[in-house]
C-alpha cells in the first residue's frame, strides 16, 4: 500500500460525503448555511472520519450507514473548532488556512454557525436510520457514544477545565485531564461508532475506546508541540497560540523533548493493541503512525 496515496484518496471520498450531508444554502437563513459550509469544506485533515472509516473496516464493516456518522462527527469537530477560536475563548483569526468564521461572518454568526453544527450532525446521523436493513439498536448506541462524547463528560467538558484553568498553575493530572477531554473524547467517539456499527462486541469497543484515548492524547501533545515548532503557512492557524492564552501544555510541563517522546509511547502503544485484533488494520496502523510526526 503506499500510505499516501490511500490516504489522500480516502480523504477526498470524506469531502465528498461531507459535501453530501451539508445542508443547501437557501432561505432567509441561508447566511448560517454559508458559514458552516465555509468552516467544514476548509480542509482540516479529516482524521476522526478516517479513523472512523478505518475501525469499521477492521471489524468488518462493509455497508454506507457509516457516512452519515462520518460527515456528523467531522461538524462537530469543526463546531468545537469555531467555538475554540471565538475571541470569548482562544481568540484565533486563523484556522485551516483561512480567516476564521467569526472573522467573516461576525461574531454572532460565529456562535450560530456553531451551534448550528453541532445540531446539524445529529440531523445527520439520525439519516442513518433510513438506511434499508439496518439495525436501529446500533445505530442508537452509536448516536448515544456520539452524544456523550462531545458533551460536558467528553469535548465541552474539557473545554471547559481548558478555559477555566488558563493562566493558572495546572498539575498533570488536570493537564491529563483536559487533553483526555478536550481532544481524546472525540477521537473515541469516532474509532468505537466505527467499532460498534461493524457489530464489535461490548469487550472491543471498550479495547477501542482505551487505544482512541491514548491515540488523542498523543494527537493533542502533537498539537501543543507543533503550535511551538512549526508556522502558520504549515499550520493554517496561528503559531503560539498557548503561549499567548497563558496556557499551561505539554510542551510548557514536560519540555519539548519528553513530549515528543511521549506522543510516540502513546501512539506505538495504541498500534500494538490494534495489531491483536485480527481483521484490515494496515491503513488503520500507518495512519496513527503518521499522525505522530505530522507536521500539521
Ligand atoms: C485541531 O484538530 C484541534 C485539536 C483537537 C488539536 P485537528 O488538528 O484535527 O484540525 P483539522 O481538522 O485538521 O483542522
Ligand atoms: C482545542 O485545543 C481542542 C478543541 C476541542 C477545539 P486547541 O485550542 O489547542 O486547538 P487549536 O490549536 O486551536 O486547533
Ligand atoms: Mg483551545
Ligand atoms: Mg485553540
Ligand atoms: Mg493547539
Amino acid at each position: 500500500m503506499n500510505f499516501k496515496e490511500e490516504m489522500f484518496g480516502r480523504i477526498d471520498r470524506v469531502e465528498e460525503i461531507l459535501k453530501e450531508y451539508l445542508p443547501e444554502e437557501k432561505g432567509f437563513q441561508k447566511e448560517v448555511m454559508s458559514a458552516m459550509e465555509y468552516s467544514v469544506m476548509a480542509g482540516g485533515k479529516r482524521v476522526r472520519p478516517l479513523l472512523m472509516e478505518a475501525v469499521y473496516r477492521l471489524f468488518g464493516g462493509k455497508d454506507r450507514e457509516i457516512q452519515p456518522f462520518m460527515a456528523a462527527m467531522e461538524m462537530i469537530h469543526t463546531y468545537s473548532l469555531v467555538h475554540d477560536d471565538l475571541p470569548a475563548m482562544d481568540n484565533d483569526e486563523y484556522r485551516r488556512g483561512r480567516k476564521t468564521t467569526h472573522i467573516v461572518y461576525g461574531h454572532a454568526m460565529g456562535i450560530l454557525a456553531g451551534d448550528a453544527l453541532l445540531n446539524y450532525a445529529y440531523e445527520t446521523a439520525l439519516k442513518a436510520f433510513d438506511f434499508p436493513n439496518t439495525d436501529t439498536k446500533t445505530i442508537a448506541r452509536a448516536l448515544q457514544v456520539l452524544a456523550k462524547k462531545a458533551g460536558i463528560y467528553g469535548m465541552v467538558g474539557g473545554q471547559v477545565v481548558d478555559v477555566a484553568m488558563s493562566g493558572k498553575p495546572l498539575d498533570r493530572e488536570r493537564l491529563d485531564f483536559i487533553y483526555r477531554l478536550k481532544t481524546g473524547a472525540l477521537m473515541e467517539a469516532a474509532m468505537m461508532i466505527g467499532a460498534i456499527l461493524a457489530g464489535a462486541d461490548t469487550e472491543q469497543v471498550k479495547q477501542i475506546e482505551q487505544a482512541a484515548a491514548d491515540i488523542g492524547l498523543a494527537f493533542q501533545i502533537q498539537d501543543d508541540i507543533l503550535d511551538v515548532t512549526s508556522t502558520t503557512e504549515i499550520l493554517g492557524k496561528p503559531v503560539f497560540s498557548d503561549e499567548k492564552n497563558n496556557k499551561t501544555t505539554y510542551v510548557t510541563f514536560e519540555g519539548l523533548e519528553e513530549a515528543q517522546r511521549q506522543v510516540a509511547e502513546l501512539s506505538n502503544g495504541a498500534i500494538s493493541v490494534i495489531m491483536e485484533i485480527p481483521g484490515e488494520k494496515e491503513f488503520l496502523c500507518a495512519l496513527i503512525k503518521n499522525l505522530i510526526h505530522r507536521e500539521k
